[in-house]
């Protein structure tokens, strides 16, 4: 663990609850599986804190709204588009997560750094090492204890999306109305990240049925348990 890490974890949060996050690209289970391992994780009597990324504060909402549905951000750069994301990942990490995990509850965020590196790294082509600069800031160098990649192929992802919105009558977000091509460098770019560090993120072939994923997330989340 690098000297800086330790040094938050020892001055920000002791004792500490483990901090899970859920990654991967559109439609992939994210938001489905943060819920059922919450759920899951609390049956077994930990205290969860479950949130999601661009949001989970009150100005990270406002962020989110600004990043996916206002015509406002037609059109933003994507340095722009970069910082509004690490923007609301500051706020959450110190407003939300931070204290939670100090709390000694487990954490469970829908999307976090990860995905900045992803789809404005990989998918938009700003440069990686900034991206990850920028994230030890906004995160203080904050690192999940584990990280799961749904992995799921674009075209799968979308499916399932475009059956979601027409059940909720929800309309494409802005990142969502992106090309196909961006979208298979988002998940090129999460895979890479999962061979960068092997043992933080675990990659999980999520095309499967919603029960088998589970399992395999629940099995990853017990050796942090243990841990
Ligand atoms: N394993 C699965 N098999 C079939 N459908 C699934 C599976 N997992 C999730 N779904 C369904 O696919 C849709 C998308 O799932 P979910 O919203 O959890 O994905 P997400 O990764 O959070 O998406 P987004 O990137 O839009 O936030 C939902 O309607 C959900 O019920
Ligand atoms: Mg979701």
């Amino acid at each position: 663990m690098a000297k800086e890490l330790r040094i938050v974890r020892k001055v920000w949060m002791k004792p500490r609850g483990k901090f899970i996050t859920l990654e991967g690209p559109e439609g992939s289970g994210k938001s489905t599986h943060a819920r059922l391992l919450a759920a899951r994780l609390r049956s077994a009597g930990q205290a969860v804190a479950v949130t999601r990324e661009p949001g989970g504060t009150p100005l990270g909402e406002k962020l989110r709204r600004l990043l996916q549905h206002d015509s406002a951000s037609e059109g933003m750069s994507a340095e722009t588009e970069t910082l509004l994301f690490m923007a609301s990942r500051a706020e959450l990490v110190r407003q939300v997560i931070a204290p939670a995990l100090a709390r000694g509850a487990w954490v469970v965020c829908d999307r976090f750094a990860d995905s900045t590196t992803a789809y404005q790294g990989y998918g938009r082509g700003i440069n990686i090492k900034t991206i990850l600069t920028l994230n030890s800031l906004a995160t203080g160098s904050l690192t999940p204890d584990l990280t799961i990649l749904l992995d799921l192929t674009v075209k799968a992802g979308f499916a399932r999306l475009h059956r979601r919105n027409q059940r909720v009558r929800a309309q494409k977000d802005r990142l969502e109305r992106e090309a196909l091509a961006f979208h298979e460098r988002v998940r090129a770019g999460y895979r890479k990240l999962a061979r960068r560090w092997p043992q933080r993120i675990k990659v999980i072939n999520a095309a499967r049925q919603v029960a088998a994923v589970q399992a395999d997330i629940w099995r990853l989340t017990q050796h942090v348990l243990r841990a």
